[in-house]
């Protein structure tokens, strides 16, 4: 059975797309399954933003072939960590919890490279391709440390 990870955000076609993609490429396929999901249900069923496909592609990464869902709570069955952007989807994640176990899969992702400074992965939605290029690194660089740590203790 492979570790699964679960990256969200609230539409899941900004953010968690490419955090799911960066940490995808950066652990092996056959130990880890990486997927994403929205809290919110605004665009289920859609391709990621051009912006982030765009900034992933000048990266090397494609993503082209994800499609938005929403966050269920079956997910705290199925997934071993779950990583969200910001501290408001980790208080809509939080809520939807309803056993300690659960809780504690939730993480924001950026808290291995900021420790106990509750940064968030800022929502690039409205603004313009270089948010899409910022949050890029900032997601690679906190998913090379995870990916570090995850590959220990799981190999
Ligand atoms: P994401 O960005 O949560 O990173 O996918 C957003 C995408 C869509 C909306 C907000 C944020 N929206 O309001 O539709």
């Amino acid at each position: 059975m492979p570790v699964k990870i679960l990256m969200v955000c609230l539409g899941n076609i900004c953010r968690s797309p490419l955090a799911e993609g960066l940490l995808a490429a950066k652990l092996p396929k056959d130990k880890f399954f990486v997927d994403s999901a929205g809290t919110g249900s605004y665009h289920i069923g859609k391709h990621p933003d051009q912006r982030s496909v765009l900034t992933a592609q000048k990266n090397g990464l494609d993503i082209t072939y994800q499609k938005a869902r929403q966050f269920t709570p079956k997910d705290f069955e199925e997934f071993d960590y779950i990583y969200v952007m910001d501290n408001t989807n980790y208080d809509d994640v939080m809520e939807l919890a309803k056993k300690e176990e659960h809780k504690k899969k939730v993480q924001l992702i950026l808290d291995d490279l900021f420790p106990g400074d509750n940064v968030d992965v800022p929502d690039p939605y409205y603004g313009l391709q270089n948010g899409f290029d910022m949050i890029y690194e900032m997601l690679d660089e906190t998913c090379d440390i995870l990916a570090k740590k995850l590959i220990e203790k799981h190999q």
